[in-house]
């Protein structure tokens, strides 16, 4: 057997997933030597990393430029929350939440000393996500209504929070124009209207009564909810089927509020899934992610959300697959059927791969099997590094935009900063924590960062942002 001589900055992936500083590869040096050339894309340094923080900051300045903005990809959207809670806001409120392919709605009850919630998921089907808005709203509105009565709460009409996890430009606190559909929807003729109002439309055509308070990124939510118990919180990061980030920023760099004069602070929705759509990560992006960006139903746009989050890190890692195994290097150069269709290497596959510690790949080679592919140890190693180096570059590759959000809400009278997050990808897949804490450090020396995961951003910080506008509406007619 072969052993790989230690090479830090790439073999590390191996040894880090299997705990063995053995990583087994049979073979010889030829074949080492050109997997590593193929994976080598992936590897991103700290040096890489501050670049890629730097660049994101001059989106941002970009996008909260008044006369930048329009060309801007990184949005940057004032969302009109002022206020972080202070823990006592109280009362029950609706939340609806919409940003993959499960709609919730909620019941979200604030009382002294706790959050009582009460929830229903609803699977929204792919006919839905592609069809026409008003079938998609429709759809909502039914789901609302169900909810109601199943709560014995007939037509009763609660304050609600709207989370929509999508690209919207805010026009005020409840009002926003979806800029661009993301994440796998396209539900026709969207783009370009409030969402609320169309939530409005359906809900009076399906005769359900509803009290929007406030219109809600998901991020947002989850920078909340973080906030209600943590007054350090100042970003929320969403590392899920999409990524994007949120902050507290002073009103006075927000070029683009429109806003109440007085106001000092907002939370601005970063939208930095769009950051690289106009080629400013291009240097970085491989063939891999080309060919997903080409097969999505958003050409051309979220180019660094399609590097990193959970819709896409499955795809890319199948596509390093096929191309290992038409230059022979995996599978013996035999592929399936299976591992050839986009998509059907699942994201999911990836984080049960980097989960499986045990020496023989055992629930690695099941994946592979079920795939119908015939792994023999030394693939499972392979696939093993391939998923582990995509996944690790997605990590890097957020940390470094944290990193320098991180920096920009950090100053004396900080001296700690919790970043809330949520996601699926970072809650399940083991890397993520790991490698954005460690790589945190590193990127942003001497400042007390601490990871905090947010429980239920989307559906109790919806709640909390329309609870924060009732509270701060009231004081004022007070
Ligand atoms: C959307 C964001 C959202 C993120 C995480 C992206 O595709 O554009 O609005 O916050 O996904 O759900």
């Amino acid at each position: 057997m072969y052993q790989i001589p230690s090479q830090p900055e790439f073999w590390d992936s191996a040894s880090v997933i299997t705990k063995d500083p053995t990583p087994i590869i049979e073979g010889q040096s030829e074949k080492f030597n050109r997997v590593k050339s193929v994976l080598e894309p992936f590897n991103i340094s700290l040096e890489m990393m501050k670049d890629i923080g730097d660049r994101l900051t001059a989106e941002m300045v970009k996008g909260l430029d008044k006369a930048t903005h329009a060309e801007a990809k990184v949005k940057m959207f004032p969302t009109y929350v002022q206020s972080l809670p202070d823990g006592t806001e109280r009362g029950d409120f609706f939340a609806l939440d919409l940003g993959g392919s499960n709609f919730r709605v909620l019941l979200v009850q604030l009382l002294e000393g706790e959050v009582k919630m009460e929830s229903k998921t609803y699977a929204i089907a792919k006919e839905i996500m592609v069809g026409t808005g008003d079938q998609l709203f429709d759809y909502i509105a039914d789901c609302l209504n169900e909810f109601k009565t199943e709560q014995g709460l007939g037509n009763k009409s609660l304050p609600l929070g709207f989370t929509f996890s999508f690209p919207c430009k805010q026009l005020s606190l409840k009002s926003g124009i979806l800029v661009t559909w993301t994440k796998g929807f396209t539900a026709a003729g969207v783009e370009g209207k409030n969402v609320v109002d169309l939530l409005m439309e359906a809900c009076k055509r399906r005769g359900v009564d509803i009290d929007v308070i406030a219109l809600v990124n998901d991020t947002t939510g989850t920078l909340m909810s973080c906030a209600y118990t943590d007054h350090n919180a100042y970003v929320g990061l969403i590392l899920g089927t999409g990524t994007n980030a949120c902050y507290m920023e002073d009103v006075n760099k927000v070029g683009t509020w429109e806003g109440d004069g007085n106001a000092r602070q907002t939370i601005v929705n970063m939208e930095w899934g769009a950051f690289g759509d106009d080629g400013v990560l291009d240097d970085i992006r491989t063939e891999y992610d080309r060919n997903v960006d080409e097969t999505s139903l958003n050409r051309g746009k979220q180019q660094y959300e399609k590097m990193i989050s959970g819709m896409y890190l499955g795809e890319i890692s199948r596509q390093v697959m096929v191309k290992l195994v038409q230059s022979k290097l995996l599978f013996n150069g035999v592929s399936s059927k299976e591992l050839d269709t986009p998509g059907k290497f699942e994201t999911r596959f990836t984080t049960d791969i980097e989960n499986d510690k045990s020496n023989n790949g055992t629930d690695v080679a099941k994946i592979l099997t079920d795939l119908n592919l015939k792994p023999s140890l030394e693939d499972i190693e392979l696939v093993r590094v391939i998923c582990h180096s995509v996944a690790k570059r997605a990590a890097r590759l957020a940390v470094a935009g944290l990193a320098a959000v991180t920096k920009r809400v950090q100053r004396d009278d900080r001296p700690e900063v919790t970043i809330g997050i949520d996601g699926t990808l970072y809650k399940k897949h083991p890397l993520f924590k790991q490698e954005m804490e460690e790589m945190m450090k590193l990127l942003v020396p001497g400042v007390k960062v601490n990871f905090m995961l947010s429980e239920d951003g989307s559906g109790k910080g919806a709640a909390l942002i329309a609870a924060v506008a009732c509270r701060l509406h009231n004081n004022k007619v007070q």
